[in-house]
């Protein structure tokens, strides 16, 4: 609430660290045979791969005198740290000490380790060290079908998970700050269903018209009415997808948090429009990009004025759709293991909620 004071800090930030879960850590052509190092809410973990090329993750801090591994390299599948040549295997033991005769493997020597999982030219790394994942990593939509053209990018930005995520899954600033690239100066009030899971919430918007821009003329090239879903699913995926007929688009995009202020966001957009293949790229990659350069500015100049009050003091109506069940998912899931399903399930939702929005 404003009281009317100047400069009230709140101290409150929207920042939520749910562990029990998978993100991206880089993408698979980007792990070769050098160890890379890389950052979960700030933590440092290093990536390496093994002598059969599965990739390894682990806590990037040599147990024996806190040298990052990250700096060493990688000697017939086990990682040898550069200071003394201690060599750790993929679960973190520690298999050779070149000074010492005798055994080497000691449960104070091992290193803390990460499950990964490589799938669809991503390194995925479950964030809770020396855990058995409950669960699979999200695999991206249509991946197979040959049928669809997947257009994969990533971008960095600032701001809280949670700030990233509502800004991707918020309708409202699209038809604002992206005005022309989306939508035009003609409103509707278009209708939306927000069904809750477990592990996700979605919002369908109905009696959208087709969008405006580049990404409604590969939609609806003759106008029409588009099919419209918003989903926010465990822990940072944040998927728009647009149907017409035949036609259809699936943005996908997973966040990591690199610092509690800062995440890297892996995309993959799935396209099934009627249009060359050899076009989509470089028609879509440009116009993801000016979107993306439009959010990333806004959500720098949103952290610097959080910083600067020294905390947040948001406002929710009811066209932030998602809102709300972005923060009572992260709240939870950072609470609790939720395993999340693959998608799409045959999940009943816990609660449907209908409403309207000027878009
Ligand atoms: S610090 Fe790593 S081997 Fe000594
Ligand atoms: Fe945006």
């Amino acid at each position: 609430m404003n009281d009317g004071h100047l400069h009230t800090p709140t101290g409150r930030m929207s920042v939520h660290r749910p562990q029990d879960y998978w993100y991206v850590a880089c993408l698979s052509s980007e792990l070769k045979s050098k160890p890379k190092s890389i950052r979960l809410w700030g933590s440092a973990i290093v990536l390496f791969r093994d002598q059969n090329g599965t990739p390894k993750a682990l806590l990037d801090r040599c147990s024996h005198r806190n040298v990052p591994l990250s700096k060493g390299k990688c000697v017939e599948g086990h990682l040898q740290c550069p200071y003394h040549g201690w060599e750790f295997d993929g679960e973190g033991q520690c298999v050779k000490i070149p000074a010492l005769e005798g055994e080497s493997k000691q449960d104070k020597r091992k290193v803390p380790s990460f499950a990964t999982c490589e799938q669809q030219g991503h390194i995925w790394i479950f964030a809770k060290a020396n855990t058995e994942p409950n669960h699979q990593p999200f695999s991206f939509p249509h991946y197979q079908d040959s049928a669809y053209s997947h257009i994969p990018f990533q971008a960095t930005f600032q701001g809280t998970m949670h700030a990233n995520l509502e800004n991707i899954l918020d309708v409202p600033h699209t038809a604002f700050l992206h005005k022309g690239l989306f939508r035009g100066v003609e409103r509707n009030l278009i209708q939306t269903e927000i069904r809750r899971f477990a592990d996700r919430a979605e919002c369908q918007y109905f009696g959208e018209p087709r969008p405006e821009g580049l990404l409604g003329k590969l939609l609806a090239p003759n106008g029409g009415a588009i099919e419209h879903f918003d989903r926010f699913i465990l822990p940072s995926i944040a998927q728009v997808e647009y149907r017409l007929e035949d036609r259809n688009i699936v943005v996908s995009n997973c966040l990591t948090p690199i610092s509690d202020t800062e995440v890297k966001m892996y995309t993959v957009v799935a396209v099934k429009v009627r249009v060359w293949t050899w076009l989509l790229k470089p028609l879509v990659l440009p116009f993801a990009l000016r979107v993306v350069k439009q959010d990333q500015e806004m959500l720098d100049t949103q952290l610097a004025c959080i910083e600067d009050f020294g905390g947040e003091a948001f406002n929710y109506t009811e066209v932030d759709v998602l809102g709300s069940s972005i923060s009572r998912l992260l709240k939870r899931a950072s609470q609790e293991a939720i395993p999340v399903s693959p998608i799409p399930t045959e999940q009943v939702a816990e609660s449907v909620l209908r409403g309207q929005l000027w878009a």
